[in-house]
C-alpha cells in the first residue's frame, strides 16, 4: 500500500474536527467539581463499594431501607465528608483531602436520603448506641446469628466469618451496629426484624450483640485492637 492511501485510511479511521458526529469537547466536559447530578456523583464516587439498586459491592448499599430509615442526616453527611478512620471509608470532602466541594456532598445526602420511602410501621431502633452486655450478646448470636454464621461466628453453611481479624481490624463498632440493625439484605443477611422467627430483636438484643461482635476484634496475637473512632452522628 502507498503512503497516501494509508494516510487516507488513518485520517478515515480517526476522523477530524471539521467531519460531522464529532462531540464539541466543550459539551462533554466539566470540571469535576462542576458536576451536580446525583447519580453521576453516586455512581462515580459510591457505587462501586456501596452498591445500589441492582449493584452489589462489599459494603451497606446506600439505598437499603431500613438504613434510610434509621441513618440520621448529620451521621450520613459526615461519613461522606470526612471518612471513617482506620476504615477503607475515604473522606470526600476537600477540607479533608478529598475531591468533593461542599455542594457536591450535599446533593449526595440529599440524593441518598431522597430515596426514603415511608418508614414500616413500628418502633425503629436507634442508630447509635453504647454497646451492650457481650455475655448476653453471645446468646443473642446463637438465636439470631448461628444458624448462617456459625456457631461461633467463624462461618457457617449460609454464611462467612463475622469474626476474623481481617474483617474486624477494618470494620468500626458503629458499622457493625448498623449491620446488626439494617442487615445485608443485598446478600441475605436479614434485618434486625426478620433474624429471630415471629419477633424483632430488642434495643438491648442489638446492643448486646454488637458488643459481643467488637469483642472478637483481636490482633493476630489474640490481644484486643483499639477499635477504630466509630462516626459520631
Ligand atoms: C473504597 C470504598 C468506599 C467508597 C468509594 C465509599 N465508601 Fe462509604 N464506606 C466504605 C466502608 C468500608 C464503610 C464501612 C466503614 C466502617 O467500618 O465504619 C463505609 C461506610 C459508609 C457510611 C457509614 C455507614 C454506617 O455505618 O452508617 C456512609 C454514610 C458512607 N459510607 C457513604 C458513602 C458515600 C456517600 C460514598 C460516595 C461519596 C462512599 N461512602 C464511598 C467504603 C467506601
Ligand atoms: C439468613 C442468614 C443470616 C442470618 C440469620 C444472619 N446473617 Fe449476617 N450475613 C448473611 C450473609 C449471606 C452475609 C453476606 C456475607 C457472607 O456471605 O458472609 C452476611 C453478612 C454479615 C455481615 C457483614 C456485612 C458487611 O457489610 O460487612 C455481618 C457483620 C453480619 N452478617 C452480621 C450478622 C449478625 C450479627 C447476625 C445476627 C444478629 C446475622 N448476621 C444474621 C446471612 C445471615
Amino acid at each position: 500500500m502507498n503512503r497516501a492511501i494509508l494516510l487516507f485510511y488513518v485520517f478515515l479511521v480517526a476522523g477530524c474536527d471539521w467531519m460531522p458526529g464529532k462531540p464539541k469537547l466543550s459539551a462533554k466536559w466539566q470540571p469535576p467539581t462542576a458536576v451536580s447530578d446525583f447519580t453521576a456523583l453516586y455512581n462515580g464516587n459510591c457505587l462501586g463499594c456501596h452498591g445500589a439498586g441492582a449493584v452489589v459491592s462489599g459494603s451497606i448499599a446506600m439505598d437499603n431501607p431500613t438504613y434510610l430509615s434509621v441513618v440520621p442526616r448529620n451521621a450520613l453527611r459526615r461519613a461522606t465528608e470526612k471518612g471513617i478512620s482506620g476504615t477503607a471509608m475515604p473522606a470526600f470532602s476537600i477540607s479533608s483531602g478529598g475531591t468533593l466541594t461542599d455542594t457536591q456532598v450535599e446533593i449526595l445526602v440529599n440524593g441518598i436520603l431522597a430515596k426514603k420511602t415511608t418508614t414500616a410501621a413500628g418502633s425503629l431502633p436507634a442508630y447509635s448506641a453504647a454497646p451492650g452486655d457481650i455475655t448476653r450478646g453471645n446468646s443473642v448470636f446463637s438465636a439470631a446469628c448461628a444458624s448462617c454464621h456459625g456457631a461461633d461466628g467463624a462461618g457457617g453453611d449460609k454464611a462467612g466469618s463475622v469474626v476474623s481479624p481481617a474483617y474486624l481490624g477494618l470494620t468500626s463498632d458503629q458499622y457493625l451496629r448498623t449491620i446488626v440493625i439494617v442487615g445485608r439484605p443485598d446478600l441475605g443477611c436479614p434485618d434486625f426484624a426478620n433474624r429471630i422467627p415471629g419477633r424483632a430483636m430488642t434495643d438491648e438484643e442489638i446492643a448486646d450483640v454488637t458488643a459481643w461482635l467488637v469483642s472478637n476484634r483481636k490482633n493476630e496475637f489474640g490481644q484486643p485492637l483499639v477499635p477504630p473512632a466509630p462516626s459520631q452522628p
